[in-house]
């Protein structure tokens, strides 16, 4: 290991990424992990940043930048206050190199955390082992970004507060409505609320509901039937509605009209209210944890930001008339979120690992392996994931 090669981005909307050095960390700081990559899963942000520019996503962002959120792969070496692994682990995580304060850290030069790179470097909080051999490590890279963004959604403070999921989850007498279930991010969503003991109410093409039913959603709709809003206000008779965690375009909008005509907790039980660590907080009465911004759809190519600004403030207004008539609330996810406020540690150290290990989480969805050429192929997996996936991830190996 002496050098190190990254996959660049070198300009906005710069295409393709250009191969080139990228820096080696020699001396690693306390909670780092040195990893070797084996596999990459790309993420709709890499290849909306790539074609449209990081003016929307990333506004921080400074130019040659390097890309990339999931990746799994071989430990090299491990800072001195980490116990969890040594060298030759097999590991995954979230390499979050282009959130804003890994950036401003670094001055927007350098980028060791993020993704698109041959060594990268992992915290060992938001990193988990491997824990079987039958577990590829293209199976595992599709997890971190998916992962933590529904986590974001279903157990922050400020978005639905749900009860964290653990091995042995009592049920809770609430469901749950995901929008997108077989989405990368729903079906993460999907099996995080199960383990925590929701049930699960979901949406997705027809070709995908044996796959969400298999991960523990209970029921499942089209999203392009037209009677789709009022079947699951149907379906939601006689349960309590513990909110609803919206992918895909138009979800929400969906989610505003279903939760406005649904028992929320605080209506009917007296379960609004938990403790955690020893405070008590009160959920929103009826919330939607929007992963999906409202962008249009198809993505403009040429006045980007006016467009979307207009969209979007559209939607905003929208919004807001729902909140005052139906008491509907939504705030927009942010995935990586999780790496600062303690939830990417309880799933990263607490969960994952042993949920794998007894197979009560499984990779998911299930990688689409679209070029072996390392760091070389990442922009036949961007122009790949361009032009759509279902229930699938873009994965490239070494
Ligand atoms: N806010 C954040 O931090 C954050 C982080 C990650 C992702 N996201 C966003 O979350 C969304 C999902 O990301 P992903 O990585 O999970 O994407 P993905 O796996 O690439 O999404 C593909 C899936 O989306 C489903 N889908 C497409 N249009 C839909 C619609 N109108 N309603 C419901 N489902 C629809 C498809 O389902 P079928 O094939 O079954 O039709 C397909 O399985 C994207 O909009 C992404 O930008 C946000």
């Amino acid at each position: 290991m002496t050098s190190n090669r990254a996959a660049w981005i070198t300009a906005p909307k710069a295409h393709p990424f250009q191969i080139r050095e990228s820096a080696l960390l020699e001396v690693l700081s306390g909670d780092d992990i040195l990893v070797k990559v084996h596999a990459w899963a790309i993420n709709p942000i890499d290849q909306v940043v790539q074609a449209q520019g990081s003016s929307m996503s990333y506004p921080w962002l400074k130019y040659p930048a390097i890309l990339g959120y999931d990746v799994a792969g071989e430990v090299i070496k491990v800072g001195s206050k980490v116990t969890r692994f040594a060298a030759g682990d097999r590991v995954f995580g979230l390499s979050y190199g282009c959130e804003k304060s890994e950036v401003t850290k670094h001055g927007g030069k350098a980028f060791p955390r993020s993704g698109f790179q041959e060594y990268v470097l992992l915290s060992d909080h938001m990193t988990a082992r491997i824990p079987s051999d039958e577990i590829s490590y293209e199976q595992a890279c599709v997890l971190p970004l998916g992962l933590s963004t529904a986590a974001a959604g279903l157990f922050q403070e400020d978005q639905l507060h749900l009860q964290l999921p653990s091995l042995n989850s009592a049920p809770i007498n609430e469901t749950l409505l995901i929008w997108g279930g077989s989405s990368s991010v729903g079906l993460n969503a999907i099996q995080l609320a199960v383990n925590a003991g929701y049930e699960v109410i979901t949406t997705c093409s027809p070709r995908n509901f044996e796959l969400v039913r298999r991960l523990g959603a209970s029921t499942v709709f089209d999203y392009n039937s037209k009677t789709v809003v009022q079947d699951i206000i149907k379906a939601f008779h006689n349960k309590t509605c513990a909110g609803a965690f919206t992918t895909g375009t138009g979800g929400a909008e969906k989610a505003f009209d279903i939760l406005a005509r649904v028992s929320s907790p605080s209506s009917s039980s007296s379960s609004s209210s938990f403790a955690t660590s020893g405070t008590t907080t009160t959920r929103k009465k009826k919330h939607i944890a929007m992963a999906t911004y409202p962008v249009p759809d198809p993505a403009p190519t040429n006045l980007v930001v006016p467009r979307t600004v207009v969209h979007f403030v559209s939607f905003l207004v929208g919004a807001w008339w729902k909140k005052v008539t139906t008491g509907v609330e939504y705030k927009f996810i942010w995935g990586g979120t999780v790496v600062d406020n303690g939830i990417g540690k309880q799933l990263f150290v607490d969960f994952l690992e042993q949920a794998l290990e007894q197979r009560k989480y499984v990779c998911s969805p299930e990688p689409m392996v679209v070029g072996g050429k390392g760091v070389e192929s990442l922009q036949d997996g961007i122009d790949v994931l361009a032009k759509g996936v279902s229930a699938k991830k873009v994965v490239v190996t070494i």
